[in-house]
């Protein structure tokens, strides 16, 4: 049963260990900012993750699991943004525990002055789930919403992959994979407030009905729905978890 997670595993970390050495720009890449050609869909990879599409639908709190792990980043011209990731966190201590977390936010994004760049999520919209073989609950929807800085970013020619590569540095400037351009202009979600009281369009009556719908649906399907906010932190911590855990390779 697990293993296509190792094969995953490997193939990620021999993605992570070929793409580090290509892109060896760090820390200040404010000569390679272009707010024009940030527009567009990016994706790590072979672009088996990409924004768009059917990869989560925040109405009815589901995510259609891509074939690859990977991250996904899309920006419009107007300052919106989308973010899709889907990963694995191994577990040294517990082979068997391996964590899988899918997750995805939109909102707008802010380029700032001393060259990082903002992502502010709209709060209702954003959706994770996470998969946890060695946890109580095991299948964990929930409400994701996180604030993203990023210390720097840069865009250049992958003479590789002959495609444009997306470098970005996290808010500690560790760099991310880098994410190729693999649509423009870009696969998103309409980049509205999609659901709760402040979806454009939607009546609050009518969304209290679509969350009955969303807490039927997710009985039959098995899946938990955890809406408190103390359950959004923990969530949030385990990401931290992961950051931190992809840093770790990343430096390998
Ligand atoms: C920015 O990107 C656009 C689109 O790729 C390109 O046409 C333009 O020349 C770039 N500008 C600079 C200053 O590199
Ligand atoms: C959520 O809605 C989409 C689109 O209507 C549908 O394809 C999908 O099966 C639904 N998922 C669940 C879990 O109801
Ligand atoms: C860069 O600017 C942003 C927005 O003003 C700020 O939040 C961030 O702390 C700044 N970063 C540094 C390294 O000064
Ligand atoms: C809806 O919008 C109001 C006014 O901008 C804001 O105060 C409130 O926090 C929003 N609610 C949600 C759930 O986003």
């Amino acid at each position: 049963m697990f293993s296509p997670i190792n094969t995953i595993l490997t193939a990620s970390l021999l993605t992570l260990t070929t793409l580090t050495s290509v892109v060896k720009a760090q820390g200040d890449l404010s000569a390679l900012n272009n707010i024009t050609s940030l527009t567009g869909t990016w994706s790590s990879g072979s672009g088996g993750v990409q924004t768009g599409g059917s990869f989560c639908n925040p109405q009815n709190f589901s995510f259609t699991y891509p074939t690859t792990t990977g991250i996904s980043y899309s920006f419009t011209d107007d300052g919106h943004f989308e973010e899709a990731q889907y990963r694995y966190n191994a577990n040294p201590a517990d082979p068997r525990c391996i964590t899988a977390f899918i997750l995805w936010q939109h909102g707008r994004y802010q380029l700032n002055n001393n060259g990082s760049l903002s992502l502010f999520p709209f709060s209702a919209d954003g959706r994770i789930q996470v998969q946890d073989p060695c946890a109580a609950v095991t299948n964990l929807i929930t409400y994701y919403d996180q604030m993203v800085m990023f210390q720097d970013w840069g865009i250049q020619v992958d003479s590789i992959k002959a495609s444009y590569a997306l470098q970005l540095n996290a808010f500690d400037g560790k760099p991310l994979p880098p994410l190729y351009l693999v649509a423009n202009p870009p696969n998103m979600l309409p980049t509205v407030i999609l659901t709760g009281v402040n979806a454009t369009g939607q009546a609050s009556k009518r969304s209290l009905d679509e969350d009955e719908e969303v807490e039927k649906l997710q009985k039959r399907s098995g899946a938990i729905s955890e809406r408190g906010v103390g359950s959004v932190q923990a969530v949030a911590g385990l990401i931290g978890a992961g950051l931190l855990m992809m840093t770790g390779l990343m430096g390998l």
